[in-house]
Formats: C-alpha cells, structure tokens, sequence
C-alpha cells in the first residue's frame, strides 16, 4: 500500500506559480499515479472489456493518473488492424466513459494502442505478443513493466499463461514486474479453484496474481472499513450484545440478458454470494486489521471467513428461487427458462439467500443473512446492520414491525451512503414514537462523483497496491463455505419459482420468518 503524506513541514517558503493555499490546505489526495508501464488485454471484443475496462482506462488516462507512455495491447481472434481495434475502443469509451471525453487525452492515449490477433492455441500469436511487447518497450519506454488482464473464461486460463511462459513473458525483466489479473469465477467449487490457482502459479509468482472482485473497488465498500474503524462511536454496539442480526442484500432488476452462456449453471450463489457477498460480510464481521495493508486485511478477513458456519440443517438455512415471466419496469419480462440460451430443464437458480453464523466472541449467536437475486423489485446493494429491540419502553411506540428496528444501513448502491434508523417522538403526541432516518448520502457531502470499480482496480494493479484484491485462501475458504450448499442443492429438484419484479420466492422470506425475522424492504 502506498501511503502518501501531505507535507505539513510550516517550513516558510516563496509560494510556487499557481499556488492556491486554501486548497492545497483542504485537499489532501495526492495523486497516485502509475509508472511506466503496459496492459494486454485478453478478451478485448468481450462485454465486460467493452462496458468497464475500456472506459475504465479512458477515465485513468483522462484523471492524468497513466503514465505518458502508456500502451494497451488487446489480444482477440478477431482479424482486426490496429486502426480498427482504435475504433473499438473509441465507441466503447464514448459509449460507456465515466468522465468527459476530450480529444487531446484520447489522442495520447491511442498513440499507445496495439493489436494481436489470434487464438490462445495459436503460438505464432504470443511470438508477435512478444515482439510487440519488446517492440513497444522500444517505442514508448515501458521499463519492461506489463500487466497481463485475462477478462476471458477460466477454461481459458491454463493455455494462456501457459503461452505466456513458453514466451517469457510471464517473467519480469530484472527490476520490472509483470502481473496477471484474473477475474471471477474463480473456479465453481473448491477443487476447480485450487486448480486454477495451480495453473495461475505455475506461470506468475502469487504476489503477481490479482483477483478482481470488482465489489471491492466500490467506494461505498470501502467505506465500510472506514464507518467501523475510523470513528469511535459504532464499535463499542459492533458485537452480539447489540446487533440482532445482519441482512446483506444484493438484489438486481435486470435478468441474465445476453449472458445465458455463463451464468446457466453456475447461478445466483456462485456467481455473487461466493465472492462480493462473502466479502461484504468479511469486511463487516473482520476485527480491525493493525494497519491498511493487503496481509493484515487478508489475516482480517480469512479469520473471520474460517469462523464462518453453515447451520446444519440446510433446508432451514437456505432458499432459492428462479424467476418467471413477470413485470419489471412497467414492461413484461420473460421467465429464466423462456431466456435465449436457457435450456427449457434448468435448475439453476437466479435467487439464492443464506443464513450463516459465525463462531466468535463477538458474533456467536448474531446471523448474518445474504440475499441476492435477479429480476427482483429493484437494483439495491445494503448491508444492513439490524439491533436488538430496547430491552423495555416506557411508552408505545407507533410502528412496531421489525423493519423499524434500530438499524445501521450501508447504501453500497445506487443512492450511495449510510442511514441510521431510530425512534423518534412524533410532535404533537404525549409521547408516541415512530421511526425516522438520519442519512449520509455521497451527492451532499462530497463534491466529488466515486470512481468506477474498475478505475480503482485497475490503478492498483499498475501501482502494486494488492489490499484491495482478494488473495488466494479467501477465496478457497468462501468455498469451502458454499460447497456443501450447493451439493444440498443440487439433490433437490427445480427452484421455486418467484413473480420477475417481486421480492423472490416464498422460501426465501419463510427462511427468516422462522427465526422470527423479516427481509428489509429496501
Ligand atoms: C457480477 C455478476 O459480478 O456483478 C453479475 O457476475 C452482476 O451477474 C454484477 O450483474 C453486478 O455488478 P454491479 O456492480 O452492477 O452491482
């Protein structure tokens, strides 16, 4: 982690051109910018490249944080010129940019743009990746520092770091790095990750693999760390003595779109809860890690995630569902099994929710539910942090259902922010109480719009900066936690069908409901 200090030396000096003391004095983010260096992208023409990276590294460029001689080499079958994978990049930047597109910054950044076309299979392909790499080495002073993104299937993992070594390109250049980023999934149980990590080591060096989970690069999961550690006000009611339980909801109101190829199969559970969900509850339950570094966050969180116990007995504990046709929006919305792609048969299931338990001091006995589902009623990621009912009241309380319990809600997205649930006495009565907010939100109290995940992510990569990547044995131990969820699962039959555009199937708010509790209607 690079920690910059701001230099508060009142050493008097001549102030230098442009100087402007009031805002040198407030702000304090000094750029973090990366040095010389190049990305190859795997998986160029995919979604993800188009939507999210390709912007995402517009917006660094156009932030000024890549360095002048910055190079982007895409790598795709396609049989493209270099002039035509600019084009791509062009509509998918224009498309799809976080900041204002200005000629001057794209113009710079295109200089460094550069094509290979080929298969992964294809050897003749990683020779003229290497050339290109030397050549652009030459070209643009890259100091031999390249970052290798395989935004491709895992299946496609073991042949292109397989490639990458037969070149020498997975080895650094005596003092340069070369790094490799992975994207989820990463594997589908516990066996096939261990796999993939095997493969992933035998060409790079583990300090050289980053794991995007692109959750963490979210502000507002940032946050988190920040609302629990930074003040003093929360940690002292942070425990079971306080909090009743805790609802983690990630729920989205488009379906699988174009994705049926992906996602068929591997389902609600694996595809979030797996990954961003287990790590929004790690960063929510983890102890304070002794300083912001990728170990003690890591030792943090693995602790937190061993910790971590499934009830025994599953069919309480767990619920999913699988949409069907239904209304999202004001427009009619077609079922998972009528989808393009989907075949007519499919269990997998687009609603999953869990409860788990975690066996520590100061969690035992304080369930953590996750949730998560596609064509729900809305798109809201929450943490919400749940108290215990006031143990006696002196006088009554308007609403008594569960939603309006104290609560400590953490807004990852959309309307970014934080409120704090409590009862207050309603004017005009003796003394009747009902619940009101207090709220945090992102657009008031900072000037600034968030970055995208991925600008964050991928800044880190080319800087080195690993606390924000999830390292190997977190993601085994998240495995380890869902396996035996999904082998339940899988030796029962269909999922329960829920209305698209509802709040998922019955089984899911019965889950609670017989542990006394309510979902939160977010
Ligand atoms: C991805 C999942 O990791 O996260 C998708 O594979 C999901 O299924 C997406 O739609 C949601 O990301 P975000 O940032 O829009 O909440």
């Amino acid at each position: 982690m690079v920690v910059h200090a701001t230099s508060d030396s009142g050493a008097a000096a001549t102030p230098r051109p442009g100087f402007n003391p009031l805002r040198e004095a407030t702000d304090r983010r000094l750029p973090r910018i990366a040095g010389p260096c190049a990305m190859v992208l795997f998986g160029v023409t995919g979604d993800l490249s188009r939507k999210k990276l390709l912007p995402a590294i517009y917006d660094l460029a156009n932030r000024g944080l890549l360095p002048p001689g910055f190079s982007l080499i895409g790598f795709a079958r396609r049989d493209w010129t270099v002039e035509q994978f600019t084009g791509e990049v062009y509509d998918a930047v224009r498309a799809h940019a976080r900041t204002e597109f200005k000629d001057e910054v794209w113009r710079q950044l295109a200089e460094g743009f550069r094509f290979v076309s080929g298969s992964f299979s294809d050897a003749d392909a990683f020779r003229r990746l290497k050339e290109t790499v030397d050549a652009v080495e030459a070209e643009r002073g890259i100091a031999g520092n390249v970052a290798f993104y395989l935004s491709v299937p895992p299946s496609a993992f073991p042949q292109v770091c397989g490639q990458l070594a037969e070149f020498g390109l997975a080895k650094p250049p005596e003092g340069s790095w070369r790094r490799v980023i992975i994207e989820k999934p990463f594997g589908h149980d516990l066996a096939s990750a261990q796999e993939l990590d095997t493969v992933v080591s035998s060409a790079f060096n583990p300090d050289s693999v980053f794991r995007i989970d692109h959750y963490l690069g979210k502000e507002t999961v940032q946050n988190i760390l920040a609302l629990r550690f930074a003040n003093e006000m929360f940690e002292p009611i942070w425990n079971n003595n306080f909090i009743d339980h805790v609802q983690i909801t990630m729920a989205e109101d488009i379906g699988i779109g174009g994705r049926a190829g992906y996602y068929d199969g591997i389902g609600a559970a694996r595809d979030v809860i797996q990954n961003h969900l287990l790590q929004l509850m790690a960063l929510t339950a983890m102890e304070e890690p002794v300083v912001f570094d990728a170990a003690a966050l890591r030792a943090e969180k693995v602790k937190i995630l061993s910790a971590v116990r499934l009830p025994e007995d599953l069919a309480a504990a767990t619920a999913r569902g699988q949409y069907a046709a239904g209304w999202q929006g004001g427009v009619p919305v077609v079922g998972y099994l009528e989808e393009d792609g989907i075949p007519a048969d499919s269990h997998t299931e687009t609603y999953a929710a869990l409860r788990l338990e975690v066996d520590t001091r100061r969690w035992a006995g304080t369930p953590f539910y996750l949730r998560t589902g596609k064509r729900l009623g809305r798109r809201v990621t929450e943490v919400a942090v749940v108290f215990k009912p006031a143990p006696h009241l002196p006088f009554s309380r308007m609403a008594q259902s569960q939603d309006s319990r104290n609560a400590i809600v953490i807004r990852v997205q959309p309307d970014e922010g934080v409120t704090i649930r409590f009862g207050a006495k309603v004017p005009g009565t003796a003394l009747e109480v009902r619940d009101v907010s207090m709220d945090f939100g992102y657009g008031n109290s900072f000037t600034e719009a968030s970055p995208e995940a991925y600008e964050r992510l991928i800044l880190d990569v080319l800087l080195g900066d690993p606390p924000l990547f999830p390292q190997r044995d977190e993601v085994e131990l998240s495995w380890r936690i869902l396996d035996p969820v999904e082998e339940f699962w899988a030796g029962l039959g269909a999922p329960e069908p829920y209305q698209a555009g509802s709040w998922g199937p019955d089984s899911g708010k019965a889950m609670l409901a017989r542990d006394g509790r309510v979902w939160r209607r977010p």
